[in-house]
């Protein structure tokens, strides 16, 4: 792989708009528009080339891939494991997915990761300087719940709850519903025999794909900035970087996406989702088309940000959201993103460790989930609405 990539055309765009058409910033990256295709326009001032790019990688990123021998070889290699077969299915409208699909089947964008602890031997230390995690050799890294016409599927994500009374300093309780995390209720119908010994697993959801490219743009010192690893400005709140192995860059970065931050380029994670996510090897999927789809990713705009509750603002910020979901940066061009999140891995405690440590993050940490557009996730999913519990709690 190349070790730099060219994502110069936003940055392009921006110049050319702030000279040649005298546009606000804002308009060429914002959309205010108010339907189920919100997080799906492509920024403005895209030149001809740039636009054929997207469109490319929009085709790859929501045409179905199929198993190879197929009539086509423009999509063939799905398989033969796999959990979905586009990249849409598990991020409907470019939207947050839903843990349930309508019919109360788990749906595919509630993925499982499975790693093991590392044995101190020098391949596994390797491994996890280069991935971040160790794949069990039971199952490898992540369960695929689909297979190609004769090959059987992995096995199948199980959900239980059980209800847990939470009480608030006021005294107000209520009632919230906890995901089991015993491995049997986690997972069944293991079609390949027992997990590894020591399996760890994380249940991740498909989030929204929104300004993934403006991320980008963040410079890493700019997220370093904020680091405060052992709390040394006494605010309660510690807060630090991912620091990933990159195989786009071919050296270590900050990491920004995921929801442990482990991984640092949106190129980087387009080839990860088309490996896991649909069993698709670099032959599949050569390095052009891997630009294209994470080129498109990199040149949607963002949902304007709309305040439309000035108490929930003030609560925001006398609360110390703020402190971890920061409400923006200013980019090096002089753009200012409004993510509401620094970036960070803050130790979230131990009722939200999942067990799995990546890189840096440790099985407490989690990245502060941007808070952009989260107003529109009721819009993408549609009629599928976000069904996180599904019934009656069960224990
Ligand atoms: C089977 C479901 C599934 C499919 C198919 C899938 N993804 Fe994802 N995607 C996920 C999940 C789950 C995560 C969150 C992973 C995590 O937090 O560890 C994710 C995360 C991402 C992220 C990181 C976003 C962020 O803000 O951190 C990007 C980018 C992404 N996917 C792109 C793609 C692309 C491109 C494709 C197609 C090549 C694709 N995905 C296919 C489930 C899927
Ligand atoms: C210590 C840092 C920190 C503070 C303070 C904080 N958050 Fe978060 N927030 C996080 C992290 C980390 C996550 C992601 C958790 C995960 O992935 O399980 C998150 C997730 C969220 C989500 C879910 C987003 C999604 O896409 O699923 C919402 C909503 C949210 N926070 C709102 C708030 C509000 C409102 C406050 C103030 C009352 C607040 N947060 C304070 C760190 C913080």
């Amino acid at each position: 792989m190349p070790k730099r990539h060219s994502y110069s055309i936003v940055i392009w765009g921006l110049l050319l708009a702030s000279s040649a058409l005298a546009q606000p910033m804002d308009s060429i990256y914002t959309t205010g528009i108010n339907t189920n295709k919100v997080l799906m326009q492509e920024v403005e001032g895209l030149n001809d080339e740039a636009q054929d790019k997207a469109m490319l990688g929009f085709s790859f990123y929501h045409i179905p891939w199929v198993a190879s021998p197929a009539s086509t070889t423009a999509r063939d290699g799905l398989g033969p494991l796999y959990n979905a077969n586009t990249c849409i299915a598990c991020h409907p409208n470019n939207g947050v997915g839903s843990v349930y699909e309508d019919r109360g089947n788990i749906s595919p964008a509630y993925i499982l990761k499975l790693s093991i602890e590392s044995n101190g031997s020098m391949a596994h230390e390797s491994e996890l300087k280069y991935n971040g995690f160790i794949a069990p050799s039971a199952y490898g890294g992540q369960i695929s719940t689909q297979g190609i016409s004769a090959v059987l599927y992995e096995a199948k994500p199980r959900l239980v709850y059980v209800d847990k009374e939470i009480a608030y300093p006021d005294g107000t309780k209520v009632q919230l519903s906890q995901p089991r995390t015993e491995t049997e209720r986690m997972i069944g119908d293991l079609q390949y025999g027992a997990l590894s010994e020591g399996t760890i697993i994380s249940p991740r959801l498909a989030p929204a794909l929104i300004g993934l490219g403006l991320l980008e743009l963040l410079s890493d010192a700019q997220i370093l900035a904020n680091e405060d690893r052992d709390d040394s400005n006494g605010d309660g709140i510690s807060g630090k970087a991912n620091r990933v192995y990159s195989p786009s860059y071919d050296d270590f970065r900050v990491g920004r996406y995921t929801s442990k931050a482990s991984v640092a380029s949106v190129l980087d994670q387009t080839a990860m989702a088309g490996h896991e996510d649909m069993g698709l090897t670099r032959e599949d999927l050569p390095q052009h088309r891997l630009e294209a789809i994470a080129f498109y990713l990199q040149n949607l705009k963002v949902p304007k940000s709309i305040i439309r509750q000035k108490e929930g603002e003030k609560l925001f910020t006398s609360l110390s959201c703020i402190h971890c979901h920061r409400p923006a940066f200013t980019l090096d061009n002089g753009y200012v993103i409004r993510p509401f999140s620094d970036m960070l891995l803050h130790d979230m405690g131990e009722g939200l460790s999942d067990g799995r440590s990546e890189f840096d993050a440790s099985q407490r940490e989690w990245r502060t989930a941007p808070l952009w557009g989260i107003g529109k996730s009721s819009l993408t999913l549609g009629k599928r609405q976000i069904i996180y519990m599904m019934g009656e709690p069960k224990a």
